[in-house]
């Protein structure tokens, strides 16, 4: 921008004192984005914008709930019943909890699919793995907050584990809690993290997950590098501006999105007591034990590994390594290719079979465990380690059989689509005369 520019307007004014248009160029108008994103792509935009939804209705939630254990239940329901759209803010909320995961780990498996985790992108993953974290924690400590039996009765399980570490675990179990069972002090706690301490921890780490992002620039479909061919002012020739393309691109994923979720929202804000479970309806009982006690879907694939160790602290030990082997991934996978499209069977099986165990998990995690439960639940937990093991050794060893990745990126499967709608807008356009025509 010319210096004449610079001190022109309400802009000018703002730009010699912050950078303003700067980082708009940087990160919107300038930055050049592989031209064939896809499906997979939406989940970035759509994860913050969950994320907004759930800073804005978790403020609004916080004007009227009541972080004690005598009155959080009762002003859960007063939000529900008394308070103006009470209802609808807190089935947003609960809603947008299970959406946030569900838009996490289709973000997360496109990492998978495309290598986007491989270098230079290493420690975007990490700091995407470290928000995973946040987030888990984000979700377990709120789930408390309405103080029903499995808030209850799921935080006493959880903070129990920790009293299984050797030597120290029971110290650190009371000093998690604050008390010698989950009780009001740990509620309140509870609550100082869940609407403060980690939402900040959050909104931080996604601003550096993005700096991190446009330092190395996006990866795409085909795991090729777009910067390989530029043009002559140095912009890659298979890059587009981010804004306007794909801003608008992103608009449609979250129209298509808000269509699902308040169709969720208005229709089926329980999911069957998949998102809001029965159980959490009953105020905590601490001398009244639940038959079963299971986390919130998103939790249940961990929840199985957990449970399927007959041992206490070896479960646990599987539990954190079962996460722990996602950061090691960038260092796992050696391959000489990053996307699905042009690796070997051997990726395609283990990923398929990774994912049908990460289901099954989760599908076994959410039901009460018998002998035969725990058996298949220990199948997976062999398949889900085994794709990290399996991984090293079929790239370390070079075992892999991978296809040619083409020299600039390609429009992938649909490739077929769009060039016959080329084909129909050439066909169908006739030929402009030279010069206007009389009639
Ligand atoms: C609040 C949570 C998160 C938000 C708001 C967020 C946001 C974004 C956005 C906007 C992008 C660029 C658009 C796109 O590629 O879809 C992106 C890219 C990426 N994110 Fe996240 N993300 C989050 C969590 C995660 C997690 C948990 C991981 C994985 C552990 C992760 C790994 C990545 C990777 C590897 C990329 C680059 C993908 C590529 O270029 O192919 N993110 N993220």
């Amino acid at each position: 921008m010319s210096d004449d520019a610079k001190t022109r307007g309400l802009l000018g004014w703002i730009d010699a004192r912050f950078p303003f248009t700067k980082l708009w160029e940087d990160h919107a108008a300038k930055y050049y984005a592989p031209k064939n994103f896809n499906f997979w792509y939406y989940f970035g935009s759509l994860a913050i914008f969950v994320l907004v939804l759930q800073l804005l209705t978790g403020i609004w939630l916080t004007m009227y709930y009541k972080p004690s254990a005598a009155q959080a239940f009762a002003s859960v329901e007063y939000i529900m019943r008394d308070v103006h759209w009470g209802w609808l803010i807190r089935y947003l909320h609960s809603t947008g909890a299970s959406a946030f995961f569900v838009v996490i780990y289709l973000h997360m498996f496109r990492g998978l699919l495309y290598g986007s985790y491989r270098k230079p992108r290493e420690l975007l993953w990490l700091i995407g793995m470290a928000i995973y974290a946040i987030l888990m924690a984000e979700a377990f400590f709120g789930y408390l907050l309405p103080w029903g039996q499995m808030s209850y009765w799921g935080a006493q399980v959880i903070t129990s584990l920790f009293g299984a570490v050797p030597g120290i675990g029971e110290k650190l179990m009371i000093w998690i809690r604050g008390d010698y069972t989950v009780s009001d002090v740990t509620l309140n706690r509870f609550f100082a993290l869940h609407v403060a301490a980690m939402p900040l921890l959050l909104v931080l780490l996604v601003a550096v997950h993005l700096m991190a992002l446009h330092e190395v620039g996006s990866n795409n479909p085909d795991g090729i590098d777009i910067k390989r061919h530029k043009d002559t002012n140095g912009i890659p020739l298979d890059g587009i501006p981010f804004h306007p393309y794909y801003t608008v691109k992103d608009m449609v994923g979250v129209v298509v999105f808000l269509i699902v979720f308040v169709l969720v929202v208005f229709y089926s804000p329980t999911m069957l007591g998949l998102f809001l479970e029965p159980e959490n309806f009953e105020p905590a009982n601490p001398l009244k034990t639940p038959e079963h006690i299971a986390p919130v879907w998103y939790f249940t694939p961990f929840y199985s590994i957990l449970r399927c160790v007959p041992d206490k602290l070896w479960g646990v030990v599987a539990l954190a390594a079962s996460i722990f082997m996602l950061f090691l991934l960038p260092w796992l996978d050696r391959g000489k290719v990053r996307s699905v499209r042009y690796r070997g069977r051997g990726f395609k099986i283990a990923l398929a079979v990774f994912v049908i165990a990460v289901l099954i998990l989760g599908h076994l995690g959410a039901n009460p465990p018998s002998p035969g439960r725990n058996l298949v639940a220990r199948i997976c937990a062999v398949l889900y380690f085994g794709y990290f093991v399996f991984l090293w050794i079929y790239t370390f060893f070079d075992l892999e059989k991978t296809k040619p990745e083409p020299e600039r990126v390609t429009n992938g499967s649909f490739k077929w689509l769009w060039e016959w709608i080329q084909q129909q807008r050439l066909g169908k356009t006739k030929p402009e005369p030279e010069r206007v025509s009389p009639k």
